[in-house]
């Protein structure tokens, strides 16, 4: 029998690869585009690695639509999964342009093509950032959103209604939205998880480089928020556990069990994990000690924010399995693979 295909976008990113990987082992065939933008060969390279498949890839820019067309007339996928997007909000907020343009350019190309070739499935990365400060915890899929605090956040919000509104238009196309809450963690192999350029902006990648000895000392942002230890409150996500909730919705759309025709749901463990909690859980996890302070909030920090994962539990039969402790271990290795340490 033919294996279904599937075209990454964004498949050489972080939560890009690990769902490649996840995908090979579930039995699909997957094409992975990719700009480069803020990846590299190596990432695809460690998926080839680890599932012994030759992987297709083409380096494409989503937003280039007429080599964004040739991917289409060259492989017979029916489902996509868009990742790729621009994602630091601090530069969000200085260049808005670049992240309206980049992040719903390219999802407004993978959506039209889709449509013009008659390919049927659309699976969108969204993110636990379009609830904003939630009044009430953990955040369900009913929730409101709450109007977008940056360009980013923006960008997704708006994303999910481009898909929502061309599911009820356009028959035959179907959508899903994950909303992922605080993805973590690398594979347990060790050959792919996150590179950030520059100066990481995310908790475990300051820590993982202050524990390699690239940051002098981590800052934990605020202690004096009205959560038990004062610091905030986040939903961390093992990258793996992600990866096979795109699994499961990809599944359920190629079975034709959705319930309507777009669809979203919450990634996440729904355990409220505080900062500190997660820098002693590293700690220990590592048997090493790492060096912090506390300072003074960052902007636009949400004290807390975990989720309801009952739907996603429910609907997709998909759970996160990995624990806080072990997923701490594979952050530490991979960040030991990239600098060479031991
Ligand atoms: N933190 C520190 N020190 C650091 C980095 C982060 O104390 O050096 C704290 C933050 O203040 C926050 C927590 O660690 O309390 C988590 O911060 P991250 O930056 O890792 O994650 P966020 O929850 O801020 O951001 C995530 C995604 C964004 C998304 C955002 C909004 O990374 O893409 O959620 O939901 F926009």
């Amino acid at each position: 029998m033919k294996k279904e295909c599937v075209l990454v976008s964004g498949g050489a990113g972080y939560i890009g690869t690990h769902t490649t990987v996840e995908l090979i082992g579930a039995g699909y065939d997957v094409v992975i585009i990719d700009n480069f933008s803020n990846s590299e060969m190596k990432a695809v390279e460690g998926v080839r690695q680890i599932t012994g498949v030759e992987v297709p890839f083409e380096q494409v820019d989503t937003c280039d639509e007429a080599a964004l067309r040739r991917v289409f007339e060259k492989y017979d996928f029916n489902s996509v999964i868009h990742f790729a997007a621009y994602k630091a909000v601090g530069e969000s907020v200085a260049e808005p342009l670049k992240y309206y343009r980049n992040n719903l350019v390219s999802f407004m190309n993978i959506c039209a093509l889709m449509r013009e070739f008659g390919r049927r499935n659309i699976l969108f990365s969204s993110s636990a950032t379009v609830y904003g400060e939630a009044e009430v915890l953990p955040v369900t899929e009913q929730t409101p959103r709450k109007p977008a605090t940056s360009p980013y956040g923006n960008t997704k919000q708006m994303a999910e209604d481009i898909l929502r509104d061309c599911c009820a238009a356009y028959d035959g196309i179907r959508g899903i939205a994950l909303r992922y809450f605080n993805p973590i963690g690398a594979h347990p192999s060790a050959l792919i998880g996150e590179l950030p350029r520059g100066v990481p902006q995310n908790l475990v990648p300051y820590i993982t480089q202050t524990a390699a000895g690239i940051r002098e000392c981590l800052s934990i942002f605020g202690n004096d928020y009205d959560t038990p230890d004062g610091t905030c409150l986040r939903d961390y996500i093992d990258v793996v556990d992600l990866a096979k909730a795109h699994v499961a919705a990809v599944g359920r759309m190629t079975r034709e069990a959705m319930k309507s025709d777009y669809e979203i749901f919450n990634i996440g463990t729904g355990r409220p994990v505080s900062v500190l909690e997660l820098v002693e859980g590293f700690e220990k996890a590592n048997s090493l000690k790492l060096n912090y302070k506390i300072v003074d909030r960052r902007a636009g920090d949400v004290p807390a924010v975990w989720a309801d994962t009952s739907l996603a539990n429910e609907e997709l039969g998909w759970s996160a399995d990995r624990p806080l402790e072990e997923t701490l271990r594979t952050s530490w290795q991979w960040e030991k693979h990239v600098r060479g340490i031991e």
